[in-house]
């Protein structure tokens, strides 16, 4: 699948198969965001992988019904910055970040994979964070779902270019 078809096709899936992806799936998607743009190199994106003991931990802390959305997909990667305070580093190492994100987002589209960005509210909680282990100056940018894909969500609206670009003299 070239780059254009893997932008294209990719989409919010909220349906899984159980099967996990496996740890050298994992690691080939987690590589390609490594090469995401980044202003001077500081490579802000951290990820952690949640294995199952991490997972029930944040379970019990969520409460049933976010417990029944984190449920969901088999795999839970949570992709964080590491910002400095600088607020103009630490707003570029945000958008560099998201760009990392998207990178798996992308390389698991093109492995047939399905995937969802999410950014749930009890990984603001401290008593979360204090089980995935982040430190204060880490930022959630998403947690990433993958797993097995089972449909095809239909396209979203979008605008169309002509809606969004202005040509400057
Ligand atoms: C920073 C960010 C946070 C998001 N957080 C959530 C979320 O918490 N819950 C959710 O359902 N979707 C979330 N999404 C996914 C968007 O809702 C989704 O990308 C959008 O509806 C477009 O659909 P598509 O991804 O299928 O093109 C998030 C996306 C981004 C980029």
């Amino acid at each position: 699948m070239d780059v254009a078809d893997a932008i294209r096709s990719r989409r919010t899936h909220k349906q899984f198969g159980s099967e996990p992806v496996s740890e050298e799936t994992l690691r080939e998607l987690l590589e390609l965001a490594r090469y995401a743009p980044n202003h001077h190199l500081t490579q802000p994106w951290r990820f952690r992988v949640l294995g199952p003991q991490t997972r029930r931990r944040i379970e019990e802390l969520a409460g049933e019904k976010e417990a029944r959305k984190l449920q969901r997909a088999p795999t839970l990667v949570l992709a964080t910055a590491a910002l400095s305070g600088d607020p103009l580093t630490d707003e570029e190492d945000l958008h560099a970040s998201a760009a990392a994100v998207y990178a798996v987002l992308l390389g698991a589209t093109a492995r047939g994979l399905a995937s969802y960005w999410r950014t749930p509210t009890c990984f603001r909680d401290p008593l979360v964070r204090g089980v995935l282990g982040l430190g204060e100056d880490e930022r959630m940018v998403g947690l990433i779902h993958l797993g097995p894909r089972l449909s095809e969500p239909p396209d979203k609206h979008r605008l169309s270019i002509d809606d969004v670009l202005t040509v400057l003299p």
